[in-house]
């Protein structure tokens, strides 16, 4: 089996992040999202990964490179336009051929795999394997209705009047079957080839399609609400230690990562929380929930529930919590607000 990874798209959602990063390569627990994906897939037991990219592809890249150190060997396939996932099937056909592959949203995060869902797939090789979960608001997601077997009856993309609360998660298993059905479908209201049409299609020709229904985990990482709930999650299960420094007057309470060339000074941190590498802590107290990148500077802080990305500095703030902290950003304080502001970012200041 071969693995889909799309890390293509837009990712309006997470402006102002998106300019200048790909959505996919913002960390969870100190690591991007499409590497957890990629590790998922390895899991399987896949070796060959074809990742399709958009204009940011080059940035994916520097990071993934060709795979090996992931243990995959990775195929880079451009997508010039985000035209729809079902486009990026059409795209992959070479890379493909006739094999069975899982295709993966490099946007999604499944921490507990999804092994089961592929054994599902290999014992019955239905044309399509989908995977489901019930959702409060199924509105934003890919609608399934299933029979009392697990056989799919009826599928559509975002429908504003949904009659079920099953969602589509961004993992599915396909057999070449599906090759037929993305090239008989016309792109949908919103001018994309949508996966979730050609999979109907594949229902409507009396294919085989199934679906399984997922008891574990499931984020979509579109917005920065759904990044920070997930990087607590993670962090729950987080591996403890002390590669860095830790000064004689800084206590560490909890599960707490302190990285390499890291150093804590005169601070409190309290777990679950990762120091990243080369980052430093002074006179703070961070943590629960908080994921602090490479080579950042916090000084007089209080932060919690957060994420720093790499390169950022906060000083001087007392109370900062659920936030998203972008590369290289500077936080600070002075007697009234003064702000320099990117375009699409959200600031809430203190009444
Ligand atoms: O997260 C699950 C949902 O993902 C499903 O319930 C929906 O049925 C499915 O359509 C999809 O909806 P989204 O609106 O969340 O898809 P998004 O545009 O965020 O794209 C998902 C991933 O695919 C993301 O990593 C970007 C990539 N992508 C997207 C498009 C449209 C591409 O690589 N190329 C594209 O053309």
């Amino acid at each position: 089996m071969k693995a889909l990874v799309l890390s293509g798209g837009s990712g309006t959602r997470l402006r102002p992040f998106s300019y200048s990063m790909p959505k996919q390569l913002i960390p969870i627990a100190n690591k991007p999202v499409l590497e957890h994906v990629l590790d998922n897939v390895r899991a399987l037991g896949v070796t060959e990964a074809g990742i399709v990219v958009g204009d940011r592809g080059r940035q994916i890249a520097e990071v993934i490179g060709d795979g090996s150190r992931l243990g995959l060997r990775v195929t880079y396939i451009p997508q010039a336009e985000p035209l729809g996932l079902a486009h990026c099937v059409t795209l992959a056909r070479t890379f493909l051929g006739d094999e069975d592959f899982v295709m993966y949203l490099g946007d999604n995060m499944l921490p507990e795999g999804v092994a089961d869902i592929a054994q599902d797939f290999t014992a019955g090789r239905p044309a399509a394997q989908l995977v489901v979960q019930k959702v409060a608001d199924p509105r934003a997601f890919g609608v399934a209705e299933l029979d009392a077997a697990g056989q799919v009856e009826r599928l559509v993309e975002k429908p504003q009047q949904p009659r079920s609360d099953l969602a589509l998660l961004g993992v599915y298993f396909f057999t070449s079957a599906i090759h037929r059905a993305v090239a008989s479908i016309r792109p949908s209201a919103r001018g994309e080839l949508e996966i979730t049409d050609a999979i109907q299609w594949l229902v409507a020709q009396g294919a085989e399609v199934r679906a399984s229904e997922y008891s574990g985990y499931w984020r979509d990482t579109g917005r920065a609400e759904d990044v920070l709930e997930c990087n607590r999650r993670l962090l729950e299960s987080l591996r403890p230690g002390i590669v860095g420094e830790v000064d004689s007057r800084s206590e560490l309470d909890g599960q707490v990562l302190i990285e390499a060339g890291a150093r804590v000074v005169r601070s409190r941190v309290e777990g679950p929380a990762i120091v990243g590498v080369g980052s430093v802590v002074e006179d703070s107290h961070i943590g629960p929930g908080t994921s602090i990148g490479r080579d950042c500077v916090l000084r007089d802080t209080r932060l919690a529930d957060s994420i720093v990305l790499d390169g950022a500095s906060i000083v001087n703030v007392p109370g900062l919590y659920g936030s998203l902290i972008g590369r290289n950003a500077s936080v600070g304080t002075s007697a009234r607000h003064r702000l320099v502001v990117g375009d699409h970012t959200r600031i809430e200041v203190a009444a």
